[in-house]
């Protein structure tokens, strides 16, 4: 019997690696497998998660039903998927749990993987007073994004230092042939807020590395943007990481 020792332990060790390496892709938002059909509809989900009425060319009025009296946003912006539910999709338990954007409204991580018919009949209830707003095509993109896009930020980015510890090197790469077309090499050709108080790429991924991790994967709404969902999570990673090494202004 002695013997057979190293074989269990072989057996085990590999047993755990297996589980280990299935729990990263089953984390990652793992596209590879997908079809194109498929992958299409959670890449048009998540720009809507982000900003559907201008995806859509939607006009909502006044602040959202659902919106607590005690958040400090109001208007158009409360009916931002993002807005209730945030970037890291955990609402009040991830970096919504305090702040301007706090709502005190769940996440919506806990529906990933759920069939994506169960998340569709989520977002026709009265809760969400989406009404005739949002066709049944981008229903289907939403339930699909929020099934099968999401990823547990959290395995990513520190919440409490926001650093993210990818490969700085092979992020400067991708960014090089992609991001630095538009942003430019130091992130600087674009700025998002005002001459006088700049916000660059370098700024916002240290900010709001989670929205910057979303934006990365499906791109800014109605935008030149290209989404790099299609790469590996550790490839996007590498990316955000690489985003926080740039000038912050
Ligand atoms: C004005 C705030 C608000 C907005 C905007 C909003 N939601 Fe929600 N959402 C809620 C509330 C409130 C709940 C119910 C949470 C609870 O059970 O208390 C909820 C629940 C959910 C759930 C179920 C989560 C769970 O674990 O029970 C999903 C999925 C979801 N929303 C997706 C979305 C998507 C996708 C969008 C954008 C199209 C969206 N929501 C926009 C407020 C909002
Ligand atoms: C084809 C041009 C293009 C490419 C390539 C591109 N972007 Fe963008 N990006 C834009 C435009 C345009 C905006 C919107 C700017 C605005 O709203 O002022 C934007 C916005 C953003 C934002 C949102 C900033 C905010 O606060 O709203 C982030 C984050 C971002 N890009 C990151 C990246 C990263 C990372 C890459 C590379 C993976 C990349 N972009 C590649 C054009 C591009």
């Amino acid at each position: 019997m002695k013997n057979l020792k190293p074989y269990w332990i072989t057996v085990i060790l590999l047993s755990a690696s297996l589980v280990f390496a299935y729990g990263l892709t089953a984390d990652a938002g793992n596209t590879m497998n997908m079809s194109v059909k498929d992958y299409e509809k959670i890449s048009y989900g998540g720009l809507l998660y982000d900003k559907w009425y201008s995806m859509l060319g939607a006009d909502p009025q006044g602040t959202h039903p659902s919106y607590p009296a005690a958040g400090q946003s109001k208007g158009g912006s409360t009916w931002r998927c993002k807005e209730c539910h945030g970037w890291d999709y955990k609402g009040k338990d991830g970096a919504y749990a305090s702040g301007s954007h706090f709502s005190g409204i769940k996440g919506i991580i806990e529906y990933a993987g759920k069939k994506p018919e169960v998340v569709h009949a989520v977002l026709k209830n009265e809760t969400h007073a989406f009404g005739s707003m949002i066709p049944g095509d981008a229903m289907e993109a939403l339930s699909m994004f929020v099934a099968y896009g999401q990823i547990n930020m959290a395995n990513y980015i520190d919440s409490s230092t926001k650093k993210v510890s990818g490969n700085i090197q092979n992020g400067a790469k991708i960014y090089t042939s992609t991001c630095a077309k538009c942003h430019g090499k130091d992130g600087k050709m674009l700025n998002f807020k005002t001459a006088e108080k700049p916000e660059y790429l370098g700024t916002i991924a240290n900010k709001n590395p989670w929205e910057t991790m979303h934006k990365l994967r499906y791109g800014q709404p109605k935008s030149q943007m290209v989404s790099m969902l299609f790469l590996d999570i550790h490839d996007q990673v590498d990316i955000l990481s690489y985003c926080q090494t740039l000038p912050v202004k």
